[in-house]
């Protein structure tokens, strides 16, 4: 097993001063976070930052079922932070998390149909596509039932047919027989994910929802499944969230935590160390 390097692209929090002025004109450097979970500290902290990105994107969990907090006023915070973020960044990219679903469907399951109202403030949601360069992304919601996990695999199918130079999936879970999906005692990943990374053959998939997994002896922030690069940034209770920096003209991705920074190249093998836990 090699040991990541931990060189920087970015050493500090991204709102210090260590940020270069060529590093904020980069092109295509995306800010990715994941599980906010109705932290308003962690969602200023992305306010904040959002306008040093070319995009940011969501991956999940924007709120909490835990929280005392209703999940209506949960909603109209979000959908105003929501906006502030798009005003910002030329491009926010948000799909729903396990946290996120308010609106039952006909056959019983419950989606994020509330994300749907995002849509009037310029933000991209569950079952959208769009180029990013010649980078296509794809935003997949959450999925319970056999019908939606269905209409993803037509979203999938549906995109695989568009010319791109790369694909990036955005899904919550992150997939089945990797380390991003391992919470200490188990591997709690998405077996159908699994599957159409088998299938498809993604680039990258941007994940979150197990928030031990980079943390984890046995566990990682960044992982392969075939050729598919996964990743999972984590969680935990704290005023700036951890985050990962994608930079595909340099072909980098950073991850920035309070268990340490680290990088991959997407040219190269992936890491298999494991940060001390925060
Ligand atoms: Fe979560």
């Amino acid at each position: 097993m090699d040991s990541v390097p931990t060189a920087s692209l970015n050493p500090g929090p991204v709102c210090s001063e260590s940020v270069s002025e060529e590093q904020l004109k980069s092109p295509m450097r995306q800010l990715i976070v994941a599980d906010l979970h109705y932290s308003l500290r962690q969602w200023d902290w992305v306010v904040r930052n959002a306008g040093r990105f070319d995009a940011v994107i969501i991956a999940g969990d924007l709120l909490d079922i835990t929280s005392p907090v209703d999940r209506e006023a949960q909603i109209i915070v979000i959908l105003k932070y929501l906006a502030r973020i798009a005003r910002s960044t030329p491009r926010l990219l948000v799909t729903s998390g396990n946290h996120d679903l308010d609106e039952p469907t006909p056959s019983g399951e419950r989606t994020a149909g509330w994300l749907d109202q995002a849509r009037a403030s310029g933000v991209l949601v569950d079952g959208d596509s769009c180029m990013s360069g010649d980078c296509l992304i794809s935003l997949c919601p959450w999925w319970e039932s056999d019908a939606s996990r269905q209409a993803i695999e037509r979203q999938l199918a549906r995109d695989a047919s568009r010319p791109r130079r790369c694909w990036i999936w955005i899904h919550h879970a992150p997939p089945l027989g990797s380390r991003t999906s391992w919470n200490g005692h188990k591997d709690a990943g998405d077996a159908a994910l699994t599957e159409w990374i088998h299938q498809f053959r993604p680039d990258l998939v941007l994940s979150g929802h197990i928030h031990q997994a980079p943390f984890q002896e046995g566990g990682s922030w960044v992982d392969r499944v075939d050729s598919t690069w996964v990743f999972n940034a984590g969680y935990y209770i704290a005023a700036e969230p951890p985050f990962m920096v994608l930079d595909l003209e340099n072909r980098r991705v950073e991850w920035i935590s309070a268990a340490g920074n680290e990088q991959i190249h997407l040219d190269q093998p992936p890491p298999r160390n494991t940060p001390t836990p925060p």
